[in-house]
């Protein structure tokens, strides 16, 4: 792989994977790793570039994650962000205090474009704050090159030493021309020359797949979505038949979608691997009975997988590693950075705390959705699959509110059926981030054919998104809509009303649970 290696020191801060993300839009390859990564590792890493994130402490407080300053010693360019930024400051003997008035959201920045970083960046622009100290006084060698109406110091700099900092986030697409300001870094600062391209990752990923599994025997947890099937291909490459795909179908996928599986990667499909496919339907249903509460099922549906796959892992004998498609954002919202819960995705926060495998392996667990994408297009498969709906590992179970039965299954399974094939009959599927039925627990009265009803009610969602982490509502026309509710209470027995879903996230989820 490429040697042009930018390093994000991770000090707590929400967008940490977000700056990785934008540095790797630039074509360098970038990596995020805990602050505590140390001098001596840093070094024989030999980054172009390093960029401190921001946080949710105050460089003051004796408990505030820090890195000693003779990072900033070492002639590699550095850029601090937010609590970064005030990080720089206080290593370097500036003053860092609280803020008379804290700035959060979009506020408006003065810059000198004479700054390197801001080459080519308006001089008056909106920028995304949040903060409640600032740096009071720039450390000595420094010098202002940014500032808001209560921010004396919005970004610093020190050339000679290649230091730069900023107050606000440049990563965040709110913050105008800070794609300009982070590509200024890399290359301008840093010098990169932005020959990564993701088939680099590609490669990398499997060669340190190979040097980590050896000859050992490894076990793919496939779900037939985006993200396992790239994880499962990219094994494949990596280390061909000591693969097994395990498929678990649990009763809690869409409607066709074990066969659909089965026939793309079964023995039938195009791939040469060992694919085993468990029906395991009525255990799932058996071990959801009577659960309602979100997390639970999460869990519960967590934990039974990762039972299946121990159980055909025995099967096979002497399997070690255990490969799952997670990605970046189920990480962060399971809440395994420094970040709040949201919901444990199976796959992450919903693993049991025994697991009976020597390692788990999640290639992808640094990448977003549409990067998962591009590495998917790099590995060759077809872009039907590539682009394909995602689809959550605990299935259907969270697109049911309330307790789980194989009839509620068939009932959404049905109405999502009929939503899809609409949705593309009206030309609108590729332009979608993501739309499914769910089912309420909510029942109704309605009237059919003179009859009296009381039946269930079907949600729809349709959302646009590119990294799932933020979606909005997607305007589908009434007529489509219209036409999607009368075929879901006409053809779906149990369902006498339809409702669309409006809300964007935050603050909703895209899934209901
Ligand atoms: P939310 O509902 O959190 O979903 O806004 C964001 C994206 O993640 C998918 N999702 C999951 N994917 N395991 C997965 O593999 C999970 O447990 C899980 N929960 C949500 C969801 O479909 C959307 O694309």
């Amino acid at each position: 792989m490429d040697k042009e290696l930018v390093i994000v020191l991770d000090f707590g801060g929400q967008y940490n994977q977000l700056i990785a993300r934008r540095v790797r839009e630039c074509n360098v390859y970038c990596e995020v790793h805990p602050y505590t990564l140390g001098i001596e590792k840093i070094k024989e890493m030999e980054p172009k570039g390093i960029i401190f994130t921001g946080g949710p402490d105050s460089v003051y407080d004796d408990k505030s994650p820090r890195c000693g300053n003779e990072i900033l010693s070492l002639g590699i360019p550095v850029l601090g962000i937010c609590y970064g930024s005030q990080l720089m400051a206080y290593l370097s003997g500036g003053k860092v205090a609280t803020a008379p008035v804290s700035e959060f959201g979009k506020t408006e920045v003065n810059i000198d474009t004479s700054s390197v970083l801001f080459q080519d960046v308006s001089e008056k622009i909106v920028a995304w704050m949040s903060h409640t100290d600032y740096i009071a006084e720039v450390p000595e060698g420094f010098r202002v090159c940014a500032t808001t109406a209560v921010c004396p110091v919005a970004a610093m700099e020190c050339v000679e030493r290649k230091l730069y900092a900023t107050q606000f986030h440049p990563e965040v697409m709110h913050t105008q021309d800070g794609t300009k300001m982070l590509s200024n870094f890399v290359y301008k600062v840093c010098g990169c020359a932005g020959t990564w391209k993701m088939s680099s990752f590609v490669d990398e990923a499997i060669n340190s797949i190979r040097e980590k599994t050896g000859n050992g025997k490894v076990l793919c947890a496939l779900s037939g979505g985006v993200d396992s099937s790239v994880a499962a291909v990219l094994m494949s490459k990596a280390v061909g038949k000591q693969l097994t795909c395990v498929f678990v179908d649990h009763g809690l996928l869409r409607k066709n979608e074990g066969d659909e599986v089965e026939a793309v990667f079964g023995p039938e499909g195009p791939y040469d691997l060992n694919f085993i496919r468990v029906n395991c339907q009525e255990r799932f249903y058996r071990k959801l009975k009577g659960i309602t509460e979100p997390e639970q099922k999460r869990k519960i549906i967590g934990e039974e997988f990762i039972r299946v796959f121990e159980e055909e892992a025995k099967k096979i004998g002497a399997v070690d590693f255990l490969v799952q498609g997670t990605i970046y954002p189920d990480v962060i919202e399971s809440g395994l950075g420094k970040s709040a819960v949201i919901k444990s995705h199976h796959n992450v926060g919903g693993l049991p705390d025994c697991v009976d495998f020597k390692e788990i392996i999640e290639p992808l667990r640094m990448l977003f959705k549409d990067e998962v994408r591009k590495a998917g297009i790099e590995l060759g498969i077809p872009e039907n699959l590539v682009f394909r709906q995602p689809f959550p590992g605990p299935g259907l179970g969270i697109r049911i509110i309330g307790e789980v039965t194989s009839e509620k299954c068939h009932i959404v399974q049905d109405a999502d059926a009929i939503y899809r094939e609409e949705i593309a009959n009206a030309g609108l599927d590729k332009g979608l981030g993501q739309y499914f039925a769910a089912l309420t627990n909510m029942r109704s009265v309605g009237v059919m054919g003179d009859y009296r009803t009381y039946d269930y009610a079907v949600v729809l969602r349709a959302v646009n998104t590119s990294d799932f982490m933020t979606a909005e509502p997607a305007q589908i026309p009434w007529n489509v809509l219209g036409k999607v509710a009368s075929r879901i209470v006409n053809e779906v027995k149990g369902v006498n009303r339809v409702l669309y879903d409006c809300t964007g996230k935050p603050p909703a989820t895209i899934e209901l649970e």
